[in-house]
């Protein structure tokens, strides 16, 4: 097992990735669950491939789990799930010390997350996540939302966890699709800031995708590092230094936008083609060369993830997707931040973007090939 401190004043939590974790889950949390009863928050998948192992385990330590079960999907990070999550949470008298259990996806962590910083003024809870996005990157950093009628993520909150539990084993049981869309944010650290772990990512993705234990151990860990690097430098996003998590989002933000935030495109899908196209257009701005760039969709594309906007099929021009990231909520003072590359593993965050030129560039790349 690996266990990684995240460094936050007065609120360091750690990190540990491993096997069987859910399995030993009264051990893990220790202390932190003080009353018998347990409150769980999961959806109807994770449910039925890991409830009983939860409860299980849960049960054979003398504790009562108790279940919030959610549909699976996006549409439960609403107004309305977060309502029905709080009364249910109320409703089982949970108290400001204890600790709730949010096992899932990012869309679990992080509708768990946002009622825990709400409930009688912040609760406790614990981060298990159960995708690979979730492991890499949702569960750790405090990050906590819902979505409105006006976007993603606009109502949340910053809400540390007091642990995170991520279990590989539970990648077992993932579609492929999740796993590898998960695997786009895992490549992304390399990219933005770690040359090392990009060759790492270049020579053993298709063992991490392939489901290799070992491999997959090293990936979560080492994405989590560079997370938790990252978060501890600047929690909330202040200095700049988590700015750079977004390579490859605003790029993408404008293909999910574009595709209407659904299945044709899952958001680790997009971020892979949007961290393409920003090392491309980084390279046409002569910060990084071509070869490089072209090596980030060479490993995009071994990883079976989408590497050309073109091959989208999408009926729109480079003006209309420049205009969805002018919407993007990062825009700043007007100006829009993009994260660009000076090579593979030099990120930094460059406010001089002259977006016409982008919608000039992207319209190259919607005729690519
Ligand atoms: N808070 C943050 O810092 C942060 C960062 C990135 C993304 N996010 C959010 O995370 C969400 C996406 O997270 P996600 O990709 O994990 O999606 P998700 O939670 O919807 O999970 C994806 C799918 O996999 C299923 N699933 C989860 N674990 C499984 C398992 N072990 N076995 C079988 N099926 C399983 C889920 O039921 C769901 O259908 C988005 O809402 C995004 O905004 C938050
Ligand atoms: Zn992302």
């Amino acid at each position: 097992m690996a266990v990684i401190p995240v460094e936050l004043a007065g609120r360091s939590y750690e990190v540990r990735v491993g096997d069987d974790l859910l399995a030993t889950l009264p051990a893990q949390c220790g202390a932190l669950l003080r009353k018998t009863q347990v409150p769980i928050v999961t959806d109807d998948n994770v449910h039925a491939a890991w409830g009983e192992t939860v409860g299980r385990t849960l049960s054979e330590a003398g504790f009562e789990p108790r279940w919030h079960i959610v549909d699976a999907g996006e549409q439960a990070k609403s107004w309305r799930g977060l309502e029905a999550l709080v009364d249910w949470l109320l409703a089982e008298g949970v108290e400001r010390g204890d600790h709730i259990l949010a096992v899932g996806g990012g869309v679990i962590g992080d509708l768990t997350g946002f009622a825990a910083s709400i409930v009688k003024r912040g609760c406790g809870f614990i981060q298990v996540p159960t995708t690979l996005l979730a492991q890499v990157d949702s569960s750790v950093g405090g990050k906590t939302a819902i979505n409105t009628r006006a976007g993603k993520n606009l109502a949340g909150a910053f809400h540390q966890p007091a642990l995170v539990l991520a279990d590989l084993a539970t990648l077992a049981t993932l579609p492929d699709r999740e796993l590898r869309a998960g695997y786009a944010e895992v490549l992304k650290y390399g990219v933005l800031g770690d040359a090392a772990f990009f060759d790492w990512c270049a020579d053993n993705g298709a063992r991490v995708i392939g489901g290799e234990r070992a491999a997959q151990h090293e990936a979560v860990a080492r994405s989590v590092a560079a997370k938790a690097r990252i978060v501890a430098e600047d929690e909330r996003e202040t200095t700049g230094a988590r700015a750079l998590l977004n390579l490859g989002h605003t790029f993408g933000h404008a293909l999910e936008a574009e595709t209407g935030f659904c299945d044709t495109l899952l958001h680790g899908e997009a971020v892979a083609l949007g961290m393409v196209l920003a090392a491309r257009y980084s390279a046409r701005r002569g910060l990084m060369s071509l070869s490089d760039a072209e090596r980030v969709a060479g490993a995009v594309d071994l990883a079976g993830l989408p590497s050309e906007i073109a091959a989208l099929g999408l009926d729109c021009s480079g003006q209309a997707l420049a205009a969805h990231m002018l919407h993007d909520k990062k825009m700043d003072a007007g100006n829009l931040p993009f994260i660009l590359l000076r090579g593979i593993g030099a990120a930094y965050l460059a406010r001089d973007v002259d977006m016409a030129d982008v919608a000039e560039f992207l319209d190259e790349q919607l005729r690519a090939h």
